[in-house]
Formats: C-alpha cells, sequence, structure tokens
C-alpha cells in the first residue's frame, strides 16, 4: 500500500520551559524529531512532509536530506490546524500516517501494523496506560468501536478514567483530508483546532476507524516535560543495553550505561558502569572499558583495556593497547598494537607505533612516533610556536627521560636516548644520547629567607 508521512513538529512545547522548540531537545543525542524522521524513512514512504513552526528555521536546519518537505505553520492553532497546513504538500497516496515531532520511541513495526489496519478507513494508535493523566482519551461505543477522542482538558470526570489513550499517530484516507480539515471547530478548553476531532468526523461518514493497541506502551509515549523526557531517555537506554546483553555484552549495571549514536561490539566485550558512548563507536573482540569513560568516535582493537577515567575522541586504538587511567585521547590519534598510554597523559593527532609507552604526566600533540619507543614522565612536544603547529617524529627504539621537552618541527632519529630534562630543539642523527650540558653546585651554609617580623 502506498502512503505518505506527516511529522507534526510546529509547538512549542511550553511545559518545557526551554528556549529550545521541543522537539529539539536530545534524546540519546539525537533530538526527538530526528528520531522520528528515521522512523518513517525506515518505512520507505513515498513522502515525508515535517510541519514546522515555532523556532522555524532552526527545526529546518537541523534536519537534512532532500526527501524531506517542509511545511510552515504560523501561528501554531492546535494540531488539526498543523496537518491543515501540509495540505498543499500531500502527493495522491492514498494514506497520510501522521506522527508527532515529540513521540520519537514508536517502533516500525508498530507503524505497519496500524497502516494495515487502516485499509479503506482510519486507524489510530491507541496505549493503555495506569497514569493516562494527560493525553487524549478513546472514546468506544457499547460494541467496542471507536466513536471519538476526547482531550484531558475537556473530558468528564468519568471520561478521565478510560485509561486507553490516544498515542497521537493515526493511518488517514487521503482524499478525504480537504474535506473534514476545514471543519475542524476550535470550541475547546484550550481553542485549538484538534485533529483528535477529525475521528468522530470520520465515524460520522461511516468510514471503518480501528483502534490498534500497542504492544509495548512505552513506545507511544509522548515528551511534554523534562520529566518525561528524562524517563524516556532511561527507557530508551535500557532497550539499547538489553540489544548488548542479549548480544553478549556484559554490561556490569544496565542501569549505568548511555549510548548516543552506534555501538558495535564484538565477542566478550566488557564495560563497566558510567560510561558514555557517543557517535560511531567499535569495540573488538574482549575490549574492556573501565568505570566512568567518555568514548566518541573511536574504533579499539581487540583485547584492548582502557582503565577508568578515560576520555577518547576521535581516536583509531589497535589491538592489546592499555590506556589509562586518567588518559585523554583526542582526534586524528592513530595507536598501532600493545601502545600503552598512562594517567594524565594527553594524545592528539598523533600516530603511536607498535610497543610504545607513555606511562605518565605527558603531551604527544602532532608527532609521529615509531614502535618499541619509551617517552619518559613529563615529556612535552612544543608543537605550538604561537602562530602555527609543527610536527615532531621520533623514530623506532628511541627512549625518553623525564621531563623533556621536544620544540617542534624536530625530529628524533632512530635509537636515540634524550636525558632527563633535556630541550630538544634540533634533529639528530641516529643513536647515541641527547642532553644539555648543565652542572650542579651545592652551596653549604645558604640560608633560607625568613618571613619579616611584624
Ligand atoms: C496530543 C493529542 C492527544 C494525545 C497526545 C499524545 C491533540 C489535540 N491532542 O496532545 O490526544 O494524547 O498528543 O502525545 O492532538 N503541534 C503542531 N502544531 C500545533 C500544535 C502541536 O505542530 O499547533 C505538534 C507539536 O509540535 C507536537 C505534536 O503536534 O509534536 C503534539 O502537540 P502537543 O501540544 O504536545 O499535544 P498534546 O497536548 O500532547
Ligand atoms: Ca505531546
Amino acid at each position: 500500500m502506498r502512503f505518505q508521512v506527516v511529522i507534526l513538529a510546529a509547538g512549542q512545547g511550553k511545559r518545557m520551559n526551554s528556549d529550545l522548540p521541543k522537539v529539539l531537545h536530545p534524546l540519546a543525542g539525537k533530538p526527538l524529531l530526528g528520531h522520528v524522521v528515521d522512523t518513517a524513512r525506515e518505512l520507505a514512504s513515498d513522502h515525508i512532509c515535517v510541519v514546522h513552526g515555532h523556532g522555524g528555521e532552526l527545526v529546518k536546519a537541523a534536519l537534512t536530506g532532500e526527501d524531506l518537505a517542509f511545511s510552515l505553520q504560523m501561528p501554531q492553532l492546535g494540531t488539526g490546524h498543523a496537518l491543515q497546513q501540509a495540505l498543499p504538500h500531500l502527493t495522491k497516496a492514498p494514506v497520510t500516517l501522521v506522527l508527532y515531532g515529540d513521540v520519537p520511541l514508536v517502533r516500525a513495526a508498530t507503524l505497519r501494523t496500524l497502516l494495515e489496519a487502516a485499509g479503506k478507513g482510519a486507524a489510530v494508535l491507541t496505549a493503555v496506560l495506569d497514569e493516562p493523566a494527560g493525553y487524549g482519551r478513546i472514546l468506544r461505543n457499547k460494541a467496542g468501536r471507536v466513536t471519538g477522542i476526547v482531550e484531558q482538558k475537556d473530558a468528564t470526570a468519568a471520561q478521565r478514567k478510560i485509561r486507553e489513550i490516544n498515542t497521537g499517530i493515526m493511518a488517514l484516507p487521503t482524499a478525504k483530508l480537504a474535506q473534514w480539515l476545514p471543519k475542524l471547530q476550535n470550541c475547546n478548553a484550550q481553542k485549538e483546532y484538534y485533529l483528535t476531532d477529525i475521528i468522530a468526523l470520520a465515524v460520522k461518514d461511516r468510514l471503518p476507524v480501528t483502534g490498534v493497541q500497542a504492544e509495548d506502551a512505552g513506545e507511544t509515549e509522548g515528551v511534554n516535560s523534562r520529566v518525561q523526557l528524562a524517563r524516556l531517555e532511561r527507557a530508551y537506554q535500557q532497550r539499547l543495553a538489553a540489544q548488548l546483553l542479549e548480544a553478549g555484552v556484559t554490561l556490569i549495571d544496565p542501569q549505568r550505561f548511555d549510548q548516543r549514536g552506534t555501538l558495535q561490539c564484538g565477542r566478550d566485550v566488557q564495560i563497566d558502569v558510567n560510561c558514555v558512548f557517543e557517535g560511531a563507536v567499535s569495540l573488538a573482540d574482549g575490549v574492556s572499558i573501565g568505570a566512568n569513560c567518555v568514548i566518541k568516535d573511536v574504533a579499539i582493537g581487540a583485547g584492548t583495556r582502557i582503565e577508568p577515567f578515560c576520555h577518547l575522541d576521535g581516536a583509531q586504538i589497535g589491538s592489546d593497547c592499555r590506556i589509562g587511567p586518567y588518559a585523554r585521547i583526542r582526534p586524528g590519534s592513530t595507536l598501532a598494537a600493545e601502545v600503552h598510554i598512562g594517567n594524565f597523559v594527553e594524545v592528539k593527532a598523533s600516530a603511536i607505533g607498535d610497543g610504545s609507552k607513555a606511562n605518565h604526566l605527558s603531551y604527544v600533540g602532532d608527532s609521529t612516533v615509531g614502535r618499541n619507543v619509551n617517552i619518559g614522565a613529563g615529556t612535552i612536544t612544543c608543537n605550538y610556536d604561537g602562530a602555527n603547529k609543527h610536527r615532531t617524529v621520533i623514530e623506532d627504539d628511541v627512549h625518553i627521560g623525564s621531563d623533556v621537552q621536544l620544540v617542534a618541527p624536530v625530529r628524533v632519529a632512530r635509537g636515540v636516548t634524550v636525558g632527563a630534562g633535556t630541550t630538544v630543539w634540533k634533529d639528530s642523527p641516529e643513536g647515541g644520547l641527547i642532553i644539555n650540558p648543565k652542572t650542579q653546585e651545592h652551596r653549604a651554609g645558604w640560608q633560607r629567607p625568613r618571613k619579616a617580623k611584624k
């Protein structure tokens, strides 16, 4: 069956108390509306139209893709008025699926069931909630057929006891919309043109209206407040965590796990508590991640151990490496196999060869480091001359003592040893020792300054 999608996303979201339009608030690192657009794409509809209004250009700018049409709703007079604004953009596809920009977690499979149920009439996705407060309620007659929807604010005390709610998501016959939408009235508690009133119009036209109950009520929850947003975030994270557990990943505590992007895991990966994964992350077989790490756009090779409190961003990390605790690896870094990066070491835009180590308190930036290099504590690559960045090259088997400055551009050739406290500002030949000659003297009887008496 051919169908198109309209996503209503023009509302302000007053209850969020925010300057950011509600549909742009992130859930798992992606705007609410982005989740809905992705689901619409997964369904492979003929056409997707987004109705935007509040925060107009911001909403448009947050979405990319040639497949999206936009319709501006200004001012925002209700969900029915919103769909009316989309009319000029609709195609002839016989069914129009209406999604809400603030109902982010509905699954494509559920929507396919709804589309099938619409047939030649209309279908509305409902859910049965223990706490239905705030939602529109589904009205059914004695035979159980849907007869209409009443908003919480317009409902009688008896209607408020109904636990079957309107998720807002509907599949409607496109050809009828041009007749129905202008008939909507705004004589209700909110003085708005409610899309929900369209169900009573369909019933009046003797069209079959089917109420499809979602199997998992959680996927149909809307976000109206930050409390609901936080609850949905956790529910979504638990969904992701459950998928990982089933795939064989150890999560020490699935309640303390956050994924804001894609996470691919090999066999026997272990993730300790309070880690955040952003962007595209892949962890090969046997990788273990210690507690409290933030890992963004990183690929980590098999058997590598990331100790607690590391921040890794935009890096490729090879197999059997030991990183951290307290290491920071910044974009453009490539670590080969068996590299050790220890505490308070920052690595930026550097390639580090097999078996090399920087175990304590160092800055390795804009550098090419060969194999089996040992970088002593407190070593700094001075890559910035105040105007430009320069590269440091450290060849294979170099040993650098503690507290060394490498003033770039500079090359330390294969096999060189650099003594502690040396400032290296000239390229060196292979092998041997680099030191800056210094003397040490001892002044016997020297007195420390004392505090002046008041
Ligand atoms: C709506 C439904 C309610 C349902 C609930 C499910 C109506 C009248 N009520 O209520 O029955 O239980 O969703 O979550 O439809 N929007 C516009 N333009 C507008 C107003 C809203 O585009 O003029 C968009 C919003 O951006 C939002 C969606 O429509 O994405 C829903 O609007 P909202 O104000 O949150 O409706 P609810 O009060 O939640
Ligand atoms: Ca809502």
